[in-house]
Order: structure tokens, then sequence, then C-alpha cells
């Protein structure tokens, strides 16, 4: 009781002081910054499961976007069942015998356990390390597969940019691309999200006849009179080095070093 008055007499003597105190102002702020970091950490702890959750629902999205099935009307969790996830070891190219469902490929990319330091001849996306195993998403009917959706990233100009790439059956006809986070200049490096742009990437070949692949984003425009077009994508006017990453990042992805072997057991097994 007797400390409760001390305490309450503090705090009055406090508030009675006059506002340009010193002492007072300081009391106050420290007081403020005590209840402001309470606040702050108690939001970030309550809404950590909401963000988790609408993380989970916007790669959803961007899955059945870039697949061509995202729509107004459908619930995203109805339209995602539609797809499997598997795992690929990308060393072989064959699906990996681990609980798909689970598995974060970027927490992999970061754990030197799950993942491989790349050297500096191989990292043309500049990631530095990527995954040992690797997520695809197959869009399927029946048995049959009708789209796989593969996740790529890789360095533009000032940042990462993280996306997917959608191949139809024939695993080397391009059904989209899209970027679902990255920081390039909007109206420069940020015209990746284009919608005109991506539209660009549809049925695109990656591979040319003899399996080598040739996908490149090119300086300026396709000249669609030329042999080889169908590899080609306009550049970014204004954004020649995003251009180049989203160039280098998708090569690497679809190279050997990554999902390269996996493609190429794909495509042979669909000419069987
Ligand atoms: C503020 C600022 C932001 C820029 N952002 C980008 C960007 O996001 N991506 C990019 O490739 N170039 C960006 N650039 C331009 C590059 O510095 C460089 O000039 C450009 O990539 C060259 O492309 P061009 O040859 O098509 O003009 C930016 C330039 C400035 C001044």
């Amino acid at each position: 009781m007797a400390e409760n008055n001390q305490n309450q007499g503090f705090i009055g003597k406090l508030l009675s002081l006059p506002n340009d105190n010193p002492k007072k102002t300081i009391i106050i702020a420290i007081l403020l910054c005590l209840v402001c970091s309470i606040l702050v950490s108690t939001s970030a702890v309550v809404l950590k499961p909401l963000q988790v959750a609408n993380k989970e629902a916007d790669i959803k999205k961007n899955i059945l976007a870039v697949t061509g099935l995202l729509t107004d009307k459908g619930d995203i969790d109805t339209l995602f069942a539609q797809f499997e996830k598997k795992v690929i070891d990308l060393e072989t190219g064959h699906y990996a015998d681990i609980d798909a469902g689970s598995y974060d490929q970027r927490k992999a990319a970061a754990d030197p356990t799950q993942s491989i330091k790349l050297m500096s001849e191989q990292d043309i996306a500049g990631i530095g390390r990527r995954a040992k195993l690797a997520s695809v998403y197959l869009l399927k009917e029946g048995d049959t597969i009708k789209q796989v959706v593969l996740p790529i990233h890789g360095y533009g100009l000032w940042s990462t940019l993280y996306g997917f790439m959608a191949f139809d059956a024939d695993f080397n006809t391009i059904g989209g691309l899209q970027f679902y986070a990255h920081a390039e200049t909007p109206g420069l490096g940020g015209e990746v999200d284009n919608p005109k742009w991506r539209q660009q990437w549809q049925g695109k070949k990656a591979f040319d006849e003899s399996g080598e692949l040739k996908i490149k984003v090119i300086r300026g425009h396709v000249d669609y009179k030329v042999a080889g077009a169908e590899h080609q994508v306009d550049g970014l006017s204004g954004a020649t080095l995003t251009s180049q990453g989203v160039s280098n990042l998708v090569n690497y992805w679809l190279g050997d070093h990554a999902f390269g072997p996996y493609l190429k057991n794909m495509r042979s097994a669909v000419e069987k």
C-alpha cells in the first residue's frame, strides 16, 4: 500500500512538472517507446499466422496466374487443388522421395546442408547458392500432365526477382512467366510485371530441336522474319539490366545446373 502511494506519488509528481522540464520529457519519451514496442511486438506475433497464410495464398495465386487458371470466380484453394506438388533432385532430374507438401525450397537454399554453393562461372543468376531439391507443380488431368510450373529466381538490377515459369506438356513450350516478388524500378525494370511483356513469353520455345537451351531476352524488338525468333523475347526499353537479369535467371534455372536434367528426362518421356 505504502509502495503504491509512493508510485502514484511519482507519477503525480512527474505529471505536475512543467511540459518543458527535461526530466519529464525523457521519462515520458521512454514510457512511450516502451508502450509502442510492446504494441509492435505483440501485433507481429499475433499477425504472423495471417502473414504466413497470405504468403501461401499469394504463391498459389501466382501459380494459377502463370498457368492461365486464375479467374475472379472460384476459390483459390479449390482451383489450386488441380495441382500436384512434387520435389525434384536437381542433379539427377528425378523426383525425390520426400514429403513435397512441407518442403520449403527457399528455406532449404539458405541451409548449407540442404543446398550447394554455386561457382562463379555457374552463377549467372547471381543467387550464390541453390537448394539441392526443387519444387515443381504439375497440372494434371487424370494421369496426363497438362502443364508444369517451375519456381525460378535471380538478380535483376536492384533486387532478386522471384517467380514461376510454366511449361506446356512438351516441356519445351513456355506457358507463361510471372514474378511475385522483386524491387526493380516501377516503369523501368518493374515492367517485368506488365501483362503485355509477359504475354510475349507464351508459346516461346526454350530449347531447339537438338535440345540446346536457346531462350533469351534480347536488346530491342524481336525480328519475326529471322530464324530463332521463337526463342527470343523483347528487352524492356530503358531497363536493359533487368532484362539481362531475367534472361540470365531463366537460363540458369532451365540449364544443366538446375531444371535442365529434369526437363530433358520429361521431354524424352513425352517423345517415347
Ligand atoms: C532511378 C533509376 C532507376 C533505374 N531502374 C532501373 C531498373 O529497375 N532496371 C534497369 O534495367 N534499369 C534501370 N535504370 C536504368 C539503368 O541504370 C540503365 O541505364 C538501363 O538499364 C540501360 O537500359 P537501356 O540501354 O535500355 O536504356 C534505372 C535508372 C535510374 C536513374
